[in-house]
């Protein structure tokens, strides 16, 4: 078996990096270990910056996100019983749309199929061999079966478990990260919205987050131990919570269903440099992470991508190699870019039990700044819709 671009993983990034690749008439195989049904069900994030809206749009797959995505103009901070709303269109005349994960990955997999791209599912034992050589191979299991597929390239976009980021030689390697000693706790529930754009709030019992899925079902999140138990938490109880910390003495309040789906996530920053080694490339989640509060990591997912994808097509098509070469720091700097922003929001709408009284009357004051001046409203909206120059 041969290929020019051998993909690990059909996680956005994969799977997006595989459709920009039959754009450009470069030939790949995806290999992804779990399920197709798997895959297409998995409950992750949902909000898609400007740039990511723009690039689905463009390249064919972004009907049914403009269908039935939902289109924002804005997002509220709830903080100290008020709201107050951030203005992304008129501070950067651009949007977000909010759009679950995995319906963005099952309109990659359907145009890849519909392309008859090589996209394997189930596959084991997936391992890399000569990536600083001469016939870069990747060797797996697949229906029973031992294979080797031999790459001009092999990218890793096989997430933050995968086993491609462990093939850049540890000297090589340098690894950046902070744990979080908190998660999010999520809900989906069967009720109307609760509000016309996404809620941040900050709050003294902890961050809570309202979003959407569609006008039947919302998605919610509040802060928690990571390890906590879903058990441990009866529908009320949860309900309870978000009204404390979200409902305002302004007169808005959560609005309760019928709760079908709880998770607790665990949130950490990572990146992990360098993102190439010899013919090996790693994209999204393989080498970095970011908490969820900047809604950033599916958005990176596609920036690397969409550098990668680019410089593949240099390589291919006008013979130059210069744009691979500067692959990692190229997309390093969105990353940590990237990074910063989901930070300093975390930092700033968490609970943080290590805060003196003093930090936290810091962390309003900042809100109370992002929300009354313009320049810092525009630095935040900025960051959020993906429009900052890196
Ligand atoms: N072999 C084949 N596939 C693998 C292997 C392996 N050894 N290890 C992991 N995979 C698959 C996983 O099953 C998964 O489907 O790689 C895929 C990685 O996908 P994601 O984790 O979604 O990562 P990525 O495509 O980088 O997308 C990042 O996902 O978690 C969110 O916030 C994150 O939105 C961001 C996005
Ligand atoms: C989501 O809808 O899942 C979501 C929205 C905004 C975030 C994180 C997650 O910052």
């Amino acid at each position: 078996m041969r290929t020019q671009v051998g993909i690990i993983g059909a996680g956005p990034a994969g799977l997006l990096l595989s459709h920009l690749l039959h754009l450009q008439g470069i030939d790949s195989v995806v290999l992804e270990s779990r399920s197709r049904e798997q895959i297409e069900s998995t409950i992750r994030a949902g909000v898609l910056e400007q740039g990511t809206m723009d690039l689905l749009t463009e390249t064919g797959v972004g009907e049914r996100m403009k269908a039935e995505g939902a289109l924002h103009h804005g997002f509220e901070l709830a903080f100290e019983g008020k709201r107050r709303r951030i203005d992304l269109t008129d501070l950067t005349g651009k949007a977000i749309t909010v759009y679950a994960q995995h319906e963005v990955i099952k309109d990659l997999v359907a145009a890849r199929v519909a392309a008859q791209g090589a996209l394997h599912f189930g596959v084991s034992d997936v391992s890399l061999h000569d990536i600083d050589g001469t016939t870069p191979t990747i060797r797996f299991r697949h229906e029973g079966e031992a294979h080797d597929l031999q790459c001009d390239f092999i990218i890793g976009c096989d997430g933050s478990q995968g086993i491609s980021r462990n093939s850049i030689p540890e000297a090589l390697r340098r690894d950046y990260q902070r744990v979080y000693p908190f998660g999010w706790f999520g809900i989906l529930a069967e009720a109307p919205p609760s509000s016309d754009e996404l809620i941040y709030a900050r709050h003294e019992r902890g961050f809570a987050l309202v979003s959407t899925r569609s006008p039947n079902v919302q998605r919610m999140y509040f802060q928690c131990d990571p390890k906590d138990n879903v058990d441990n938490w009866s529908d009320d109880r949860i309900w309870a919570e978000l009204h404390a910390r979200v409902d305002s003495d302004e007169g808005h309040k959560v609005v309760e269903g019928k709760i079908f789906q709880k998770n607790i996530v665990g949130m950490r920053s990572f990146v992990s440099t360098t993102m190439q080694h010899g013919r090996l490339f790693l994209a999204g989640d393989a080498a970095h992470i970011v908490p969820p509060t900047g809604a950033k990591g599916l958005n990176l997912a596609v920036s690397d991508v969409r550098i990668l994808s680019d410089a593949l097509r240099a390589f291919y098509k006008e013979d130059r190699s210069d744009k691979l070469e500067s692959y990692s720091e190229t997309a390093l700097k969105r990353i940590w870019r990237a990074e910063h922003f989901s930070y300093w929001m975390t930092r700033m709408m968490h609970r943080l039990d290590d805060a003196s009284p003093f930090e936290q009357q810091l962390q309003v004051a900042e809100l109370e700044h992002v929300t009354t001046s313009r320049s810092a409203a525009i630095s935040m909206a900025e960051n959020y819709v993906g429009a900052v120059a890196v």
